[in-house]
């Protein structure tokens, strides 16, 4: 997720579920082809990112491929081509879910990645650009499937709903039914036991979790531990949490991403408080890491009842 999966957050999340698959930051291609070294604390890939995934955008083939090689040599276990992106300078710029306007267009990356990509090629779509047509999605999905894609993960959403309307996953119900490769279902997941019900009911081959993994970084954890029948209980020190998460960031990345990054993991972060949309509107004022976290401390010094929770599979 752009601005949100940084290291700092991989780490967490690794650090409660070794399972959890990775993906990186949404990466821009022209930007990894130039090799513009403000990329390069992005893309650098750390001991816990395994499996990892690198994500990429953009719109022009040779590009994309160029990228995809590029990113590949610095190990992963695939690449991740973004058609789901619907932020305004992402689509205006012909990138993202943009590409599902234009079926042959899509192809043409598709395939010009597929001959750079040595491992794993996947795609992270929505379901549709405007609106959903069945007919329409049915047909790119078989188009991905013959151009050699390993795997879709699928949001099902428009990309001009935005998050108006609830993902659909009797979407995914039938894209499942469809198609022969794995389809990854994606969208409102927030609890283990739905995570769960979502599996089941639809078949799919895997969940991917975005804004609550952000929130609850140790949800993975649960999700593996009910799907394996294990109960589990894990005690979270929020404080202690948040602020290793902000202290990674400095420590991970160069300092002109730190307010942006902080910024985004604390807007999630904070819902876990009672009073986190004042706290936020307090954090978003503060530049510096250092500021946010003697806020973040001064926070659970007024609310200590809300540091330590217990969350768990029965
Ligand atoms: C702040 C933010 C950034 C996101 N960035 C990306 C991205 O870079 N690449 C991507 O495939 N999806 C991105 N997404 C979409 C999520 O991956 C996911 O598809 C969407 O949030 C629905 O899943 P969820 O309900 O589990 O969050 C982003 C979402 C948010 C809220």
């Amino acid at each position: 997720m752009a601005e949100v999966s940084t290291p700092a957050l991989r780490k967490v999340i690794k650090q409660f579920c070794s399972e959890v698959v990775l993906y990186s930051e949404m990466l821009a291609s022209g930007a990894i082809n130039a090799k513009a070294p403000h990329n390069e604390p992005l893309v650098q890939r750390h001991e816990f990112d395994t499996p990892f995934f690198y994500q990429i955008v953009g719109n022009n083939p040779a590009i994309m491929a160029n990228a995809a090689s590029i990113l590949q040599d610095y190990g992963c276990d695939g690449i991740d081509i973004n058609m789901a992106c619907s932020a305004p300078h992402i689509v205006k710029a012909g990138c993202g879910a943009q590409l599902l306007v234009d079926i042959h267009h899509a192809r043409d990356i598709v395939k010009s990645c597929r001959k750079a990509v040595k491992n794993l090629l996947t795609v992270k779509m929505r379901a549709g650009y405007h609106d959903i047509d069945m007919d329409y999605l049915k047909q790119f999905i078989v188009m991905l499937q013959d151009e050699g894609v390993n795997a879709i993960t699928l949001h099902p959403r428009a990309a001009k709903w935005g998050f108006s309307r609830s993902a659909k996953w009797d979407v995914i119900d039938e894209i499942v039914k469809h198609a022969v490769i794995p389809i990854i279902g994606n969208g409102d997941i927030t609890t283990p036991q739905l995570a769960m019900q979502r599996l089941h009911q639809t078949r799919c081959a895997g969940i991917m979790i975005g804004r609550v993994a952000v929130q609850q970084p140790w949800i993975f954890a649960l999700c593996n531990a009910l799907y394996n029948n294990n109960p589990l209980t894990v005690t979270i020190d929020h404080a202690a949490l948040w602020i290793d998460v902000l202290t990674d960031i400095q420590t991970m990345l160069p300092q002109k991403l730190h307010k942006s990054r902080a910024h985004r993991f604390c807007f999630y972060f904070a819902k876990n408080c009672t009073f986190g949309h004042e706290l936020f509107t307090a954090i978003r004022k503060l530049s510096s890491i250092d500021d946010m976290i003697a806020t973040i401390n001064n926070y659970y010094m007024r609310n200590h009842m809300e540091q330590y929770k217990h969350y768990g599979i029965p």
